[in-house]
Formats: structure tokens, sequence, C-alpha cells
């Protein structure tokens, strides 16, 4: 196999603390890299570098692990840019407009879709994403959902059932949750990692405590591993009941009390931040600061989907949870790389080491400060 080595590595975050100056970020100066197939086969620094086949000067770039999008909706068809200007001028969402979605997803051909996805995940790879979890979401019937994460799994191997996203026009409420739970699982969880549930009881779309819990626990019979979207909405149960049975990760976490911060402080449980949509929905930014006192394990995602954060942009997400959440540029970093990995329960991504993959974003810029302190300037590229 051939080795390439990347030199001119102004700075390297490695994530791995045994690295370079021992902090979280693991931080290297004036480092080198070598890539042997899709894996990293030596870190460390430029003057220690092994002879390799080919080399490939980075001219004094920062270099950081490719970023983890641990949360996507982009199975989707459709615009609702109108419901996005109607909440900038004071409509709260609610996820009715779901609705709107499903419907265009639903009428899309294959063909159509899996270039849509395609597209979004370039448009995401040119901003230095290396993972992305994609959910499926807005099919709700069994064939729809199927399909949808059958194109997913065509890009991802984080693929998530949210059948649970919201009960659709037509069926009852409790005829939907006996649907999910049986025949719509049963042909989903073969093609998914991952199952999920939208628990927001303020949501009249959504589902309460009790059908979450249901949807989950059939869900872990199945072999799926679990995520939720709780408390995005307002203070309820999702983050406590995501604890309890153990989930690897709660996402929003907009509005929190002070015992979902304790509960998940005591816990495995990855709580991860979408600044993405308290910026789209205006909503309150959740206290990240507080969250990382704790000893919360924090990741950072954007929920790319066509309703609450249409945005595909880790860095203007890890900008949003410096400026707004009080992260710090280091945490912010690593949250929206092993944080992620952890969020997934992924082991060889997120932390650039010898053995793992060889997933990197270079910067044009010499420090990973440059993702916060320029918002909006196109600097990340994945490798
Ligand atoms: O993560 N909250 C539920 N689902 C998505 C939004 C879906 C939509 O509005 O299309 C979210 O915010
Ligand atoms: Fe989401």
């Amino acid at each position: 196999m051939s080795a390439l080595l990347l030199t001119g590595i102004s700075e390297l975050v490695t994530n791995d603390p045994r690295c370079g100056d021992g902090s979280a970020l693991g931080l290297l100066s004036d480092a080198a890299a070598v890539i042997e197939g899709d894996r990293i086969a030596w870190v460390g620094e430029a003057t220690a570098a092994p002879a390799a086949d080919e080399v490939r000067d980075l001219g004094g770039r920062a270099v950081v692990p490719g970023f983890v999008d641990s949360h996507s909706h982009l199975v989707f068809d459709g615009d609702r840019s109108a419901e996005f200007a109607a909440r900038m001028s004071g409509t709260p969402y609610d996820g009715g407009g779901i609705a709107t979605t499903v419907a265009a997803t639903r009428a899309a051909a294959d063909d159509r879709l899996r270039a849509l996805i395609g597209a979004r995940i370039q448009e995401m790879r040119a901003q230095g994403t290396t993972t992305v979890e994609i959910k499926s979401g807005y099919g709700l019937t069994v064939a729809d959902e199927a399909r949808a994460l059958r194109l997913a799994g065509e890009f991802s191997p984080e693929t998530t059932f949210l059948g649970a996203h919201v009960v659709p026009a037509g069926i009852a409420r409790e005829e939907y949750v006996r649907l999910l739970c049986g025949p719509m699982l049963a042909e989903c969880a073969p093609l998914a990692r991952w199952i999920d549930v939208f628990c927001e009881p303020a949501s009249r779309h959504a589902f309460d405590a009790e059908e979450s819990r249901a949807v989950l626990e059939a869900g872990r019979r199945a072999g799926l591993e679990l995520r939720v979207h709780g408390n995005q909405l307002g203070h309820g149960p999702g983050v406590q009941l995501a604890v309890e049975l153990a989930a690897a990760s709660v996402d929003h976490c907009t509005y929190l009390s002070a015992s979902d911060i304790e509960a998940l402080a005591g816990s495995d449980t990855v709580a991860t931040l979408l600044p993405g949509v308290e910026f789209a929905t205006r909503s309150p930014y959740p206290d990240g600061r507080a969250l990382l006192d704790a000893g919360v394990r924090v990741a950072i995602a954007t929920d790319c989907n066509p309703g609450t954060c249409y945005s595909s942009s880790m860095p203007l997400m890890i900008a949003l949870a410096v400026r707004e959440m009080k992260l710090t540029p280091a945490e912010a970093l690593w949250a929206a790389t092993a944080g992620g990995a952890m969020a997934l329960r992924r082991a060889d991504i997120g932390v650039i080491a010898p053995g793992n993959k060889a997933d990197l974003c270079v910067l044009q810029a010499p420090s990973y400060l440059h993702l916060a302190y320029r918002p909006g300037v196109p600097i990340a590229t994945a490798l």
C-alpha cells in the first residue's frame, strides 16, 4: 500500500490528549501525518516524519479531524423557505410543516432523492464533514420509510429509523404507534443502525413519553441502538427517557432543567446541541456552558433539514456554539468531532491517531481558532 506524507501542517488537532500539548485537543505544531489507504499510519512532529511514497505540503494550514455530523435529515424533497420567512415574522415552529415535506418526499422518484442526498453530502464535504448520520422520517408509511433508509444507506452506514417523527394525516395516533412498533419496524430495522423518536408532548404532532418509550423499546428488541429528539420545544420528558434507556444521544436539549442536567451528567448519554435550530427557529439557545461544567458529554451537529435548520455547515455550528452557548473554541471543535463520534459510538473517527480512519479537514488558516473567528467564511474542506 502506498503511503502519503502530509507536511506543512502549522497546527494539527488530533483530539488525542497523549499527543502534543496534552490538552483534550492534543495539539501539535509544525506537524506531519502519514496516510496509508483509508487509515492514519503515523502522526507527529514534521522533523520526525518517516519517508513516504508521496509527499504533499499543506503550506502552513491547520488540520483538524473531519467533522462528525451526528444528526441530519437529508432524505427529503420540497421547499419550506416560506415557512422560515413566516417564522422570522413571529410564527412559532410546532412541527406541523413536516407534513409538507412528507408529501413532497413521497412524490419524488428514487433517482431524484438519490441526487438530492448526494448533492447535500457533497456540500457537507466541501465544508469539512467526513461522517454524517442520516434519518428517515419524511416517508411515514412502511414503504416510504424503508425506501428512505435504503437510499440513506447508499451514502452512510449511520442510518436512523425515524418513523416516529410525527403522526401522519389519515391515521389515528394509537394505530400509528402500533404500525411503528410492528410492521414498519420489521421492514425498517434491517436497513438502519439506529432508532429515533421525536419525544415532544408540547407538539400535538410528535410523541409523548409513553409512546416514545414503546417505540424505543420495540426498536431495541429489533436490534437497533437508541437516539432521541428531546426537549426542543419546551421542558419535557425526552432527556430523562433517553438517560433511563441509555440512549447514545439526546438531541436538541433546548429546554433543560437542573435535574435534566444532573441526569445527563450521571450517564453515558451524549447531549447533542443543534445551534442552527435555535438560530433558524428564533429560539433561546441552551446553556452549553452549564452542561460542560456539570461534566456532560456534549456533541454539536447541524440537524440539516428543510424545517428547522437548512444548513449543512459544521463551521457555522461551531461559531454559534461559541458565541451563543458559551463553549470555548476548543470545546466546540471537540464537540463537533470527537463528541459527534461519541454520539455515534464510533472509536475509529473523531480522533487523528494511527489505525483510525484518515478523515481529515484542512483549514485555509493557521489555527483551528479561525473556525469561530471567521464565521461564514469557507475555510474548511474535507481532504
Ligand atoms: O430535528 N424536531 C423534529 N424534527 C426536525 C425538524 C423536522 C422538520 O421541521 O422538517 C428537527 O428539528
Ligand atoms: Fe432532527
